[in-house]
């Protein structure tokens, strides 16, 4: 089976934030945030917003809801800051500002790749839902953005079919 968002024949629009300080001081190249451009394109998915911030909770928050709330994308991958280091603060800003949060998604990516480096259990990685987008928290390395997509992507085009309901709910009185 090798499903992706262009066999389900939709396609879904992404967002890309990669969440460093030494990145969007332009002081380093943004390697993961473009791999994860070549793989989600070949998954189908049509890339349509990329940005870089500094690790300071405020910032990130703002931009995930920004981009949730514009309706532009559908989903919302960020790449880095999920570690144990003081200023790795991506699952905090993230859960945030999320309607719902569905751990499975982390869970599945530290179980799944555990048998290719024992540190995949040092990413405090979360994914949820805010107005209608997914948005999954990726580890920084360009190897981490590889080995986490490759566990995850082909469950997304589903996700986000079923996702679509929340953009039209509204919430009994
Ligand atoms: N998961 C996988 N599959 N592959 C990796 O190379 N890197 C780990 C971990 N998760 C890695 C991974 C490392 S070394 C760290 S420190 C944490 O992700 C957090 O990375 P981040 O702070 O850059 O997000």
């Amino acid at each position: 089976m090798n499903p992706s968002a262009k066999d389900n024949q939709q396609i879904f629009s992404a967002g890309i934030l990669t969440i460093s300080d030494s990145g969007s001081a332009g002081d380093r190249v943004d390697i993961s945030g473009e791999r994860i451009v070549e793989i989600i394109e070949v998954a189908g998915f049509n890339k349509r917003l990329k940005d870089i911030v500094p690790d300071e909770i405020p910032v990130i928050s703002e931009k995930l809801a920004e981009w949730s709330d514009s309706g532009e994308v559908d989903i919302i991958f960020t790449t880095g800051g999920t570690g144990l280091g003081p200023r790795d603060v991506t699952p905090e800003a993230t859960k945030n500002i999320l309607d719902l949060e569905i751990p499975g998604i982390g869970e599945s990516m530290r179980v799944k790749t555990l048998d290719r480096t024992p540190f995949a259990i040092l990413s405090r990685s979360t994914a949820g839902i805010r107005s209608g987008c997914l948005i999954v928290n990726l580890p920084g390395s360009p190897k981490g953005v590889e080995e986490c997509l490759e566990v995850v992507i082909e469950s997304l085009p589903h996700a986000l079919a079923m996702i679509r309901g929340w953009k039209s709910h509204v919430e009994p009185n």
